[in-house]
């Protein structure tokens, strides 16, 4: 069923964005425009394919010295961890929502997680063209055409009124003004809906240039977060860290990627990643590694609740 009550408008009042200047909106969609291709090929084949680091069982430092099929499978099994443990944590099996918005949906691997796992509806919202016919084909493969519906537009332009149960954004909302979104979903879900979010935040600002140049984020606080949140009627409810959980993440990640330059190499076939890619790539994972390992940046699974239900 097509969703046809969202409206996305061209904010009536520039004001609204004036703190975010800094910020260039126009390099997101460029950037994952440019990256498809690399993700379908690192982190495919689909139907859910996601872009988020991924949860490992506590202290778990699987070996990396095994075959590059192994790895891929390590890695996409960490994200579908992650996923599946926050909607856990968050009760969504006692009470899984009918209506949900997907911000900032990427490829659609949580969309469909939501629509195929817990019967969901979904809205799935992207900045970025290219992913909506991926999207639209990953759910026709899974079954769940009629339940997950992409849609190009930006969130800060979105006007919803009451109409979701619930709200997701994964590793999205580092690329958001925090306050307009808080206040765009308060709009969006009904009363006691619920929001979701699973995103980095600084804890030692040295590094956030290194990590918004890379990712073309604008990371925040937890505080900033929170602020924004209660701001817009929202309550924090659950705050977990899994910033220990998912730096192995990086490591197996990384071990993809030399394995890759290795095959590259080997059989002399170009990856649809470039080598200066793979190596930057590579360097970067070890850094990241490292700010991971020392809560340089941590990872959290937010549920905030929106008051007057
Ligand atoms: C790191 S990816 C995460 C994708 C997906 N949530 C996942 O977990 O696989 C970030 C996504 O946020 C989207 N995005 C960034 N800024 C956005 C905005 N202002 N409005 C809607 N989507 C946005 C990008 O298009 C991209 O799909």
């Amino acid at each position: 069923m097509m969703d046809r009550n969202l409206v996305i408008q061209a904010p009536s009042d520039g004001q609204a964005f004036d703190d975010t200047k800094a910020f260039d909106d126009s390099q997101v969609p460029l950037y994952y425009t440019r990256k498809t291709a690399d993700i379908l090929h690192k982190y495919g084949p689909g139907p859910r394919v996601h872009f988020h680091v991924g949860l490992f069982a506590p202290d778990a430092k699987p070996n990396t010295t095994v075959s590059q099929r192994v790895l891929k499978r390590r890695i996409v099994d960490s994200q579908e961890a992650i996923v599946s443990h926050a909607a856990r944590t968050w009760g969504v099996h006692s009470a899984p929502p009918r209506h949900l918005l997907d911000i900032g949906c990427g490829l659609g691997g949580g969309s469909l997680y939501w629509a195929q796992e817990h019967g969901a509806t979904v809205t799935g919202l992207t900045v970025t063209a290219d992913h909506v016919p991926v999207i639209e084909d990953f759910a026709r493969q899974a079954g769940v055409a009629d339940r997950v519906t992409p849609l190009l537009g930006d969130i800060h332009d979105l006007n919803a009124t009451r109409k979701y149960d619930a709200a997701y954004a994964n590793e999205s909302s580092g690329y958001m003004d925090r306050e307009r979104l808080f206040q765009v979903v308060a709009g969006a879900l009904k009363p006691g809906g619920w929001f979701g979010i699973q995103e980095h935040f600084i804890c030692r600002p040295e590094w956030t240039e290194f990590i918004d140049g890379y990712y073309k984020t604008r990371l925040g606080t937890l505080t900033e977060y929170i602020t924004a949140a209660e701001a817009a009627g929202f309550e924090l409810e659950q705050d977990e860290d899994v910033t220990d959980r998912v730096a192995e993440f990086w490591v197996q990640s990384m071990a993809w990627n030399t394995a890759e330059l290795d095959r590259g190499e080997r059989s002399g076939t170009p990856s649809s990643w470039s080598r200066e890619r793979l190596q930057e790539s590579t360097i970067t994972h070890g850094k990241l590694y490292r700010i991971w390992r020392d809560h340089a940046m941590e990872t959290r699974l937010l549920l905030f609740r929106l008051g007057g239900n």
